[in-house]
């Protein structure tokens, strides 16, 4: 790894909101206090900031994140709320609840931050110190738990620090958060479902619908449990295209996805797109999803991808590679 930048903590108050969204603005990365765990922001819009933050917290694998917003009419610019989704926005926001929602047409998140998903996950958190950074940026903000992968989540600045010191800009210490777990996630795709447990309870959530909730837990990759196996979950962004990795040439009829200057031998790609000319691994994770979209869209019988070196953020493109091309029932 390179030498990251020197992490600043400041106690919350009006500097410090305008450090965080100073910050936010360039680029960088900002952990801050929300009712339930610190969140380790980055601007939603900005791939490479979002590519800073999966490197920044080591995470073996891209795991869609959650935008955070201040009110309901700044989520309804990323997704489209159904009236059950509706429901549980005017109920609980802000609040400790996550909605995973489909995408808005003009949705501007980066394609990073949602896994290349065509869902995302919004909240509005409830506490004063993520309101007024959220309304002093001005623009959505992703934020996992400011956490180390495998770790748990922190519920104090301390915690923050003793995990990313040196691996993040800045972190606002706004106190121990009041609620103390991650927010409860509900998917309303079709029928809502319970993804997460959190802060609020399912019997909140059942008693507002007025129905029960369905069962799909999520990946918890932060608690270091095994990762499932691929194609098994829905929540993975999987081409329709054949993807053939390691392709060190092109065969006629293939589109290429390349890494590095390197041309590969062979045929002329049907198209080509590459993740970083320049062999720099966090442009290619901001490149990742929307490259293999546009590729996938060419008509070719499959797509080429050239290596990609394992090291930092390499691990988790490659895992993510490794998924696109397992073969799906
Ligand atoms: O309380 C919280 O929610 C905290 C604070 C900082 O807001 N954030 C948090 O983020 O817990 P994170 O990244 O640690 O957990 C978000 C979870 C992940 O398990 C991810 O897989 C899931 O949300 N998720 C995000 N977008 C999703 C989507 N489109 N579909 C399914 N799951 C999604
Ligand atoms: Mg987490």
């Amino acid at each position: 790894m390179t030498a990251g930048p020197s992490t600043r903590l400041i106690k919350a108050d009006s500097e410090a909101v305008a450090a965080a969204a100073r910050c936010l603005a360039a680029g960088g990365l900002v952990a801050f206090p929300t009712e339930t765990v610190y969140g380790l922001g980055a601007d939603a819009q900005d791939g490479i900031a979002v590519a800073r933050l999966y490197d920044a917290k080591g995470r073996p694998a891209f795991n869609p994140l959650i935008a955070h917003v201040p009110d309901l009419k700044a989520a309804r610019e990323l997704a489209a709320f159904d009236a059950t989704a509706g429901r549980l926005a005017a109920a609980f926001w802000p609040g400790p609840i996550t909605l995973v929602l489909p995408k808005a047409p003009g949705c501007t998140v980066a394609e990073l931050a949602t896994a290349g998903l065509d869902s995302i996950a919004v909240r509005v958190p409830d506490h004063p110190v993520a309101r007024d950074i959220l309304a002093a940026f001005g623009r959505p903000v992703v934020a996992p738990s400011a956490n180390r992968s495998g770790h748990v989540s922190p519920t104090t600045a301390q915690h923050v620090l003793a995990d990313l010191r040196g691996r993040i800009d800045l972190i606002v210490d706004g106190g121990a958060t009041p609620v103390g777990v991650e927010s409860t996630i509900v998917a309303c795709l079709g029928e809502p479902v319970l993804l997460r447990p959190g802060g609020v309870p399912r019997a909140a959530v059942e008693q507002v619908l007025g129905q029960a909730l369905g069962d799909a837990p999520i990946e918890t990759a932060d608690e270091g449990e095994a990762p499932l196996a691929p194609g098994q979950l829905a929540s993975h962004y999987a081409p329709r295209s054949r993807l053939r990795l390691d392709a060190t040439s092109v065969s006629a009829g293939e589109a290429l996805l390349a890494f590095g200057a390197q041309a590969p031998a062979g045929s002329e790609p049907v198209r080509m797109l590459n993740l970083s000319a320049r062999s720099d691994l966090i442009e290619a994770a901001a490149n990742l999803f929307s490259h293999l979209r546009a590729l996938d869209a060419a008509g070719a019988t499959a797509i080429a991808v050239m290596p990609v070196p394992h090291e930092g953020l390499g691990e988790a493109i490659n895992d993510r590679l490794k998924r696109a091309a397992a073969p799906r029932p």
